[in-house]
This record gives structure tokens, C-alpha cells and sequence, in this order.
């Protein structure tokens, strides 16, 4: 499989990272995609889409979502897979954009770099099997169904950057503590790392794990309860709104 981007930006960047492959890259003009096949291989044809669309067989949207009909044009006649990460646009729209390809489209998120990432795909987009092996190789993959993208999206196309403010904000509270950074910032992800996989082996239960760690009258419940009152729920709640809204 040849892969080309067309872009070469945070997205596409985490995508090749993780895939470790050479690639074809274009971008608008920056010299993102020199720089990336500096880093892993392949080629950059800089703001050559129409080369890129001779030569790779299946092609990473990974513009902006309103490039979407520009740079369709510079592709057109393209026959091979087109694999669109662009926010917000659905398989209609790439179906109008793409008529000759086969098109899927697919949220993943950042932590696709170090092939820990979560990639929604829509429910209805070609090629399943090839677009599920492929990003596979970087991380979770789940369907859904387009109506749920947003939805899915508001969790694990955010999350990287949810739980950066999280620890960046945990290890702060470490340091006023008392901690040196690098002890607060190895505790708060060694322990969000742990946690999440004690919660998988539960079965999800999280009520059950957070119990197990809570003694009556104890310290984690003097912290659960500053949390609750500080509202961490409810801001979790309020950023998944603030994902749903357009602007
Ligand atoms: N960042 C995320 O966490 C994330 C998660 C899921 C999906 N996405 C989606 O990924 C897409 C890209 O987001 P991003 O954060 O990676 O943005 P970004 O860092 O701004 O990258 C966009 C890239 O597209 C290039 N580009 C723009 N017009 C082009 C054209 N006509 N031909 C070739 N390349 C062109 C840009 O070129 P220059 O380098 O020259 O500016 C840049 O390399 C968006 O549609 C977004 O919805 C992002």
C-alpha cells in the first residue's frame, strides 16, 4: 500500500508516526511534509496534490474540513481509497467530493503517534476490513454509527488534550505539596495509566474500583468529595456541550 497525505500537519503527522512508514506528503506551502519524510521516509511533493493522487493507491485527508472541495478538484479521477479525518464532514459529502473512490471516514485521536490511540470510524464507509487493519496498527478502533461520531468524538478525538490540562494541573497540585515535578508528573501517569487498566479489568466497573480505594471517613473520600463539590462532573458534562456547539 502506498499512502499519500495530503497534509502533513498535527493529525497526519501522529498518523504516520505511528504507522512508521514512508510516505508521500504534500502540505499548503509550510514545509511540514520535507520535515516529516525527513523524519520517517518516503517523499514530500510539497503542494503537488495531483502527483500525490497518480502515484499513492490510497490517500489521508488531513486538511481542514472546509478544504474539502478544493482540494477534492486537484484529485479528481482519483479511483483508490480516500481516508478522510476531517471533523465534521460526513460520508455523503466525501462520497460528492470522491465519486470514483472508495471513501472512509475515521476520528482518531493524537495518541495514534505512539499507537495508543482510539480511531472511530463510521458506520457505512468502504472497505472496512482495510481501513480497520490500517489504523489498528496505531491503537482501539471502534464503529459507529455517523450520528454518534460527534458524540465519540467529544471523548476520544479531545481526550489526549483533556487529560494533558488533568495531569498538568494534578502535577501542579503535587508540586505545592511538596513534590519535585518530575515525581508529580511520573506519579499522576503512572497512576492514570494504572487506573485505567484496574478499571478495564473490573469490567468497567468504576463505582467498584473507586470503592476499593476509599476507606469510610478516609482520605480518597475527603478528596472525591473536594472534586464533586469543585464540580469535575459537571465540567465534564459542560465540555461535552461545548464539543457538540458549531462555534
Ligand atoms: N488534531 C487533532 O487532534 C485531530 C483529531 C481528529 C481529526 N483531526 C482533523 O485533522 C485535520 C487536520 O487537523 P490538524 O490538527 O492536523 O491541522 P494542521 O496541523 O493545521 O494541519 C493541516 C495540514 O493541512 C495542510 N494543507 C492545507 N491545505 C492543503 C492543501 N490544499 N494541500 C495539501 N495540504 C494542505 C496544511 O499545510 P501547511 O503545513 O502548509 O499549513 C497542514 O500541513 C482536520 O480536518 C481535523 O478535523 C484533527
Amino acid at each position: 500500500m502506498l499512502l499519500g497525505l495530503i497534509g502533513s500537519g498535527n493529525m497526519a503527522g501522529a498518523l504516520a508516526r505511528g504507522w512508521g512508514e514512508p510516505v508521500l506528503a504534500t502540505d499548503s506551502g509550510s514545509g511540514r511534509a520535507a520535515a516529516l519524510v525527513a523524519e520517517l521516509g518516503g517523499e514530500s511533493l510539497g503542494t503537488d496534490v495531483a502527483t500525490l493522487g497518480s502515484r499513492a493507491d490510497t490517500v489521508l485527508l488531513a486538511h481542514k474540513p472546509y478544504q474539502l472541495a478544493s482540494v477534492a478538484e486537484q484529485l479528481s479521477g482519483f479511483s483508490g481509497l480516500v481516508v478522510s479525518v476531517l471533523g465534521g464532514v460526513t460520508l455523503d459529502a466525501l462520497r460528492t467530493a470522491y465519486p470514483q473512490a472508495s471513501v472512509a471516514a475515521v476520528m482518531p485521536n493524537t495518541a495514534v503517534e505512539v499507537r495508543r490511540g482510539v480511531s472511530l470510524v463510521a458506520e457505512g464507509s468502504d472497505e472496512p476490513e482495510r481501513v480497520n487493519q490500517l489504523f489498528g496498527r496505531v491503537g482501539s478502533v471502534m464503529t459507529l454509527p455517523e450520528t454518534a461520531l460527534g458524540a465519540g468524538t467529544g471523548i476520544s478525538g479531545v481526550g489526549p488534550a483533556y487529560v494533558a490540562l488533568f495531569a498538568e494541573a494534578w502535577i501542579d497540585a503535587g508540586v505545592r505539596a511538596g513534590l519535585k515535578p518530575e515525581q508529580a508528573s511520573a506519579l499522576v501517569l503512572d497512576t492514570v495509566n494504572g487506573a485505567a487498566e484496574l478499571i478495564r479489568a473490573h469490567g468497567g466497573d468504576t463505582l467498584a474500583v473507586r470503592r476499593s480505594v476509599t476507606s469510610p471517613g478516609g482520605t480518597t473520600a475527603r478528596g472525591l468529595r473536594a472534586l464533586t463539590d469543585a464540580g469535575l462532573p459537571a465540567a465534564l458534562h459542560a465540555a461535552m456541550d461545548a464539543t457538540r456547539r458549531t462555534a
